[in-house]
């Protein structure tokens, strides 16, 4: 069994009221439900989280070296902005997809900058929620964290 963390950042509790043209209509409940179908599906255990706080992903970031086998994060506004869970990643040794809803690379030229996406394995952007899914089943196809 392999074990993923999920890590949403800042303002993802507000999907489907958030600027739903550019995220969707759907909550982060019904995002975090696909993925742990999809988990069971694929034999892997998910661990989900979101903060609007940088030191508490900071902290999951950190904590999950002692147990997880890759992480997917969507660390929303923070990508832009922090060298801190930028750090992070590049401290512990699991790999990590990023993972964005929009297509940041066709939206303001500020979210054209990552700086998650250097210590990232890769990055999964403008699916929507599947974007997440896609993740999850890249991680398996790719046999990350083994
Ligand atoms: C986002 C894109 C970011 O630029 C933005 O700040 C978010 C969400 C996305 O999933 O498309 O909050 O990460």
């Amino acid at each position: 069994m392999r074990k993923v963390l999920v890590l949403h950042g800042p303002n993802l509790n507000l999907l489907g009221e958030r600027e739903p043209d550019v995220y969707g209509r759907f909550t982060l409940e019904e995002i975090n439900k696909d993925l742990e179908e999809r988990a069971g599906k694929l034999g892997l255990e998910l661990k989900i989280a979101q903060s609007n706080h940088e030191g508490e992903l900071v902290e999951a970031i950190q904590n999950a070296r002692s147990w997880a086998d890759v992480i997917l994060i969507n660390p929303a506004a923070y990508t832009h902005t922090s060298v801190a869970i930028r750090d992070a990643i590049a401290a512990v040794k699991v790999p990590v997809i990023e993972v964005h809803l929009s297509n940041t690379a066709g939206r303001e030229g500020f979210r054209h900058t990552s700086y998650i996406s250097p210590v990232a394995v890769g990055v999964i952007q403008g699916f929507g929620k599947q974007s997440y899914l896609l993740a999850l089943e890249a991680a398996v196809t790719l046999g990350l964290g083994r």
